[in-house]
């Protein structure tokens, strides 16, 4: 009933253009928080919900959604980044006020709400976790502005465009000289095997046969409400969102009077969706937004110890806890780590070396890395501690402390051959604690450049195994061109490096910035999740014993669709590729691998392979990967750097002339 009077308002007020300049709505987002808001500014502010809200239930056709870009247009990511920057700006007037955590968790719930981006229940729980940690970042950093959130949470692939303006995230790492001689060290000739495992996502809460349709971000969980049935057929035209930023007099304004027409036209591309009953979640993992039952990830452990039983070495790269983003606790973080190691470490026996990583999602609240200079709750320290009593078995005193310290270590599995982790969640985009100290994202690569440093000495190659892979947005601009510098330094010692996150198999090739020569392969090792659209996999790689680099890279995977249909039998594992003879290579070398790279842009035929395997194969995802959609996969690959398409474009330029 409310709803419809304050639609018909609109609707009468709409026949005058109604504007509101930026500062104007930051005023009324501050009067929100601060409930100092008269009956005509609720009115407004209602509005300006219309105007911001997000479209919430916009089943887009699986076409849509495996297109690129999936970005929404220019018009409407600035509208967001002016959204943002006005509710933050009432965040800092409500901790300036001196508002408890309780009251403002209380208001921007309403505000989550009431703009559509998730329900009451994940609004308030994310909040509610996060708010602490944003509160004690503004009440601790004078330097810290609502540009600085916005900044990094809306930062995208293609341009800085709500930029923060934070000098303090301007910084360099000082790279060594070459130095004259280095130790040649002696070799053990044995053949080196290591098994790839990487974003588990095991959900303790997972329940077969369940909703895995659901009203929250993550599905397939004990106890969730089916999806609405009530849908958006499409989003709002682009073109209402443009008309919603004006200029006047060089002044910019949100002209409120496109609300009406918003609220019209949603009403028209609102439908019910027929009653029907979708498939009820699969027993060995879905497809649907849902994590990894405890069982499927124990069969992925048990089928690499009984299929390969000469592994020398496991690589875990990160990300063991589920999406329930909402609701983590200390508890959950703790049974899941636990459960992960020890179940490798029952499964491989104590022969086999485990060099574990830490992901995004193992922290509490997730993606938030405290510098470890914070004491106190919000600590980060309680994590490191965790895992080094759990992970323990596997590491030296001094890797031990070196977790404990950083969340990153080193180990030395032969001699001449050591093996990085370098916990590079904390200069993840979505970690508060970045506004806190940009440059502790700094420290950890200056570790980093020590540890190459002392291993060029040694005569030693290195693996680096890092969670996030390099170049993406995920990361500030700073962070991806100074690990860029590392690699282009250190190239010559660096054997490979090995990626989790993103759930898809794809890797990334490096180019030297001097003379524009492949110098390095990032790997990605997939993901044993089937979140979202993927089939689970993992890889079993060869090394060369001089150079260290890989001679060969299997990836083995399941059909969950076909797993599903008999839930009683362990799934059918198969070997997707072996990527040497699949892609006609001679070895896995960065010049080899750049020789692949161009072959996809100039021979569709290679890139449509990587296309089928970036998914293992899903059902739900392959089939719909068009051309905008392998041109973005093909991009991914020679972006290492954010906002340096320029490669990306030579090789767009070279797959579209192809096709004319
Ligand atoms: C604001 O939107 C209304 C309704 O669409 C339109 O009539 C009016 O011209 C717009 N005003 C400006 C300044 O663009
Ligand atoms: C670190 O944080 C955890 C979780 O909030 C807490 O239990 C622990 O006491 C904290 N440690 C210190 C030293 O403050
Ligand atoms: C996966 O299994 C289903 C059910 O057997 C089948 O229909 C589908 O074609 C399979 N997918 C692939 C890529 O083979």
């Amino acid at each position: 009933m409310e709803v419809l009077a304050i639609g018909f308002m609109l609707i009468c007020a709409s026949s005058a253009s109604k504007l509101l300049s930026i500062d104007e709505t930051e005023t009324l987002f501050k009067k929100f928080v601060l409930k100092e808001l008269n009956e005509q500014e609720t009115v407004t502010l209602q509005e300006l919900f219309e105007l911001l809200r997000l479209p919430r239930y916009v089943p887009m056709t699986r076409k849509q959604k495996m297109g690129y870009p999936t970005t929404r247009a220019a018009f409407a990511r600035n509208l967001e980044c002016i959204a943002c920057r006005s509710i933050f700006a009432a965040l800092f007037e409500g901790v300036a006020a001196g508002q408890s955590d309780d009251q403002l968790v209380d208001t921007l719930t309403t505000l989550c709400t009431a703009m559509g981006i998730q329900t009451q229940k994940v609004c308030s729980g994310a909040i509610e976790l996060n708010l602490p940690i944003i509160n004690y970042i503004i009440r601790n950093t004078p330097e810290a502005t609502p540009w600085t959130f916005c900044g990094l949470l809306l930062q995208t692939d293609l341009a800085d465009e709500c930029p923060h303006g934070d000098t303090r995230f301007e910084w360099q790492v000082e790279l060594p000289a070459v130095p004259e001689s280095v130790v040649t060290p002696t070799l053990d000739p044995r053949p080196l095997k290591i098994a790839i495992v990487t974003d588990a996502h095991i959900d303790p809460m997972y329940e077969p046969y369940g909703v895995a349709d659901c009203d929250e971000p993550t599905c397939c969980r004990y106890g969730q409400n089916p999806a609405p049935l009530y849908r958006l057929q499409r989003a709002v035209d682009d073109e209402l969102y443009e008309r919603t930023v004006v200029e006047q007099n060089g002044v910019t304004a949100l002209n409120l009077s496109v609300a009406s027409e918003m609220i019209r036209q949603r009403g028209l591309y609102l439908t019910t969706v027929a009653k029907q009953t979708p498939e009820p979640a699969g027993y060995w993992g879905d497809y649907r937004s849902c994590d990894t039952p405890l069982w499927a990830y124990d069969d992925v452990i048990d089928r690499i110890a009984e299929t390969h039983n000469d592994i020398d070495i496991v690589y875990y790269i990160g990300d063991t806890i589920d999406h329930g983003v909402w609701e983590t606790s200390f508890e959950l973080i703790n049974d899941m780590n636990r459960h992960l190691i020890e179940k490798m470490r029952t499964a491989f026996g104590e022969n086999v070396l485990v060099v574990p990583t830490i992901g995004n999602h193992e922290a509490q609240p997730t993606n938030q890395f405290a510098p470890n200079r914070v004491v106190g709750e919000l600590n980060t320290t309680w994590l490191y501690e965790a895992l080094v009593d759990k992970w323990g078995p596997y590491l030296t005193d001094e890797a031990k402390a070196s977790l404990l310290e950083r969340g990153e270590f080193s180990v030395r599995p032969r001699p001449g051959f050591k093996v990085i982790t370098l916990n590079n969640n904390i200069a993840y985009r979505d970690n508060w604690w970045l506004v806190y100290d940009p440059t502790d994202a700094k420290r950890h690569l200056d570790w980093l450049v020590e540890e190459l440093r002392q291993s060029e000495l040694a005569g030693e190659k290195v693996h680096i195994l890092a969670h996030i892979p390099p170049g993406r947005a995920d990361f500030t601009h700073t962070w991806s061109r100074e690990y860029s510098r590392i690699i282009n330094r250190f190239s010559s010692i660096i054997a490979g490096e090995f990626n989790g996150h993103m759930h898809s198999d794809q890797f990334k090739l490096f180019y030297s910035s001097t003379d524009g020569a492949p110098i390095a392969v990032a790997w990605g090792g997939g993901g044993a999740t089937a979140y979202s659209n993927y089939n689970l996999n993992y890889k079993i790689m060869d090394f060369d014993t001089t150079t260290f680099e890989a001679t060969s890279m299997e990836c083995y995977t399941y059909n969950v669709t076909e797993a599903n249909l008999t839930p009683n039998r362990r799934p059918h594992w198969f070997l997707l590729y072996d990527f040497k003879n699949s892609f006609d290579l001679p070895n896995l070398s960065p010049i080899s691998i750049d020789n692949l790279v161009n072959a996809m842009a100039s021979e569709g035929y290679y890139l449509d392979l990587y296309a089928a395997y970036y998914s293992k194969l899903s059902d739900t995802r392959w089939p719909y990967c068009n051309q905008n959609c392998k041109i973005g996969y093909l991009c991914d690959i020679v972006i290492t750097e954010l906002w340096n398409r320029q490669k990306c474009e030579e090789l767009t330029q070279r797959y579209m002339n192809r096709l004319q």
